[in-house]
């Protein structure tokens, strides 16, 4: 992520892109510039019905009028802060991706230096498009060069940490939504243990794997039935960080799931279609855990990340099967569908052993309910300790990500019931999110403080937004980076 902090006026700069925000007033440093069209621009907006919604964007290729190639007309929906510009940001750096643009200048009058480098890490992260099975003619390259215009003072007045943290988030968020976006067929089980094993070139990190014999031997249970119907072994990846004068402790746990076929339990072939997006949460984790460890943040951590195919072979696990978990709780199988939960216990348990972890959040793409309940935008948060609760939401929000808090209501326990187990592994159509928290919490020892986040409807969209293009999003992967960090003091 090059940037370069420069004063051209908007009709002098050259680049590939010149980005201006519009409100729906149409004004602004947008008038200026519609001098050098002859009042073209503003002429064209109003033709194409351009009401400067928020991440509305009209783009124009101005054919030597001015120095920039294209013109991009973004919609700031009439905010003017932060969190505006930061839609703004990204919707034209997701465009620019689609140009091919090499260096996009983003118009920044008297914006603070530190925040124009946040800007431009939402304009990189909106930048990212996977492109592994793209036709060769059909792939374009990244931004190689961010020009923030007209901000009040110069690059100097930032420091270097600033703009190596920011280069730092956007890579791994980048990386994050790599290993989702690949098909199955790449990622399983042991290539994702392989692609963690990339951070134990980061200073302070080790990385572990139990193989499924292990995993076995170990007792994780959760695992070896779920993982037992797939010719690709699952496993245990554990990523230990531990920095000079650690200032906290917190275990991050990632579900693994490279592929959700629904098991026995099938699901029906539309819900099946996106299912290489079930290890969300492990890259989740995972990315966040880059993160924190490249920018060498003072806090230890831990993740864990159970990974296995949900399949249908000969071994696979039944309805009916009782799992006997190390902590003593036994689950009835309800439904071979409800696996997530199952194989995060296993790591939940561990994650609860290791000395000195103050925090354990895990990351899940766990329940369909939860995208009902939220949509696509926002990952449902529960957890037993509400100052936890209030810093993930205070980190998602300086992250311009969408985090919302509902409840670990204790009586839907009651749905998990089992007459032959201590619970199942599934409640009743209501409030699934929910009793896939409470099931969690079976796991989690006591006193512990502990969050679940159910990014089942952000990590992955079917359809392209205004923010990202089909596929990874990488949502929480900032903001749980942010939350170590925020630990640190
Ligand atoms: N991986 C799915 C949840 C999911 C759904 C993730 C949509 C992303 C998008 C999970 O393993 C699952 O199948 N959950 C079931 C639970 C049910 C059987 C209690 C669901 O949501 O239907
Ligand atoms: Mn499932
Ligand atoms: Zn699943």
């Amino acid at each position: 992520m090059n940037i370069r902090f420069a004063t051209d006026p908007l009709d002098k700069v050259a680049a590939d892109v010149l980005v201006v925000a519009v409100g729906p007033t149409l004004d602004g440093p947008i008038t200026a510039l519609d001098a050098r069209f002859e009042g073209g621009l503003l002429a064209e907006l109003r033709a194409r019905k351009f009401k400067g919604a928020e991440g509305s964007l009209v783009s124009f290729a101005t054919l030597g009028r001015i120095p920039a190639r294209h013109l991009f007309v973004v919609g700031t929906g009439g905010g003017t802060g932060f969190d505006a510009m930061r839609v703004v940001a990204a919707r034209a750096g997701k465009e620019a991706r689609t140009l091919g643009a090499g260096t996009v200048a983003l118009s920044l009058p008297g914006v603070a230096p530190e925040i124009a480098v946040q800007l431009v890490e939402s304009a990189a992260s909106g930048n990212y498009l996977y492109q592994r099975y793209r036709p060769e003619e059909d792939r374009s390259n990244p931004v190689s060069e961010w020009i923030a215009l007209g901000t009040a003072q110069t690059l100097a007045a930032v420091p270097e940490a600033t703009l190596k943290a920011a280069d730092v988030r956007v890579k791994w968020q980048g990386w994050s939504r790599d290993l989702v976006n690949a098909p199955a067929a790449d990622l399983y089980p042991e290539s994702l243990a392989a692609r963690a094993r990339e951070l134990g070139a980061l200073p302070g990190v080790t990385v572990e794997v139990w193989d499924f014999e292990r995993c076995r031997a170990e007792g994780c249970v959760g695992i070896i039935a779920v993982g037992q119907g797939s010719q690709r072994p699952g496993c245990l990846i554990r990523v230990s960080y531990r920095p000079e004068g650690a200032k906290d402790h917190v275990a991050f746990v990632g579900k693994g799931v490279t592929f959700d076929s629904g098991g026995l339990s099938l699901k029906p072939s539309d819900g099946m279609m996106t299912m290489r997006c079930d290890m969300g949460g492990a890259a989740t984790v995972l990315g966040a855990t880059g993160i924190v460890a490249e920018l060498g943040v003072p806090v230890a951590v831990d993740t864990f990340v159970p990974a296995v195919e949900n399949m249908t072979g000969g071994l696979a696990y039944k309805l009916g099967d009782v799992l006997r978990y190390s902590n003593g709780v036994t689950v009835e199988i309800a439904n071979t569908d409800a696996e997530g939960r199952l194989v995060l216990a296993d790591a939940l348990i561990r994650a609860c052993k290791v000395q000195g972890v103050s925090t354990i959040v895990d990351a899940a793409t766990l329940t369909g309910a939860c995208v009902v309940a939220l949509g696509d935008d926002y990952t449902g948060l529960f957890t037993n300790d509400d100052p936890l609760a209030t810093e993930l939401l205070g980190a998602a929000t300086a992250t311009g990500e969408g985090l919302w808090r509902l409840p670990l209501h204790a009586p839907y326990n009651e749905q998990l019931k089992s007459e032959f187990a201590q619970i199942k592994n599934v409640g009743s159509r209501y409030g699934g999110a929910i009793t896939a928290g409470l099931f969690l919490k079976h796991f989690v020892a006591d006193g512990m403080r502990w969050a679940h986040l159910d990014i089942a409807g952000p990590a992955f969209h079917d359809k392209g937004s205004v923010r990202y293009p089909a596929g990874a999003t990488g949502e929480m992967v900032r903001s749980l980076a942010s939350f170590v960090e925020r630990r640190a003091g």
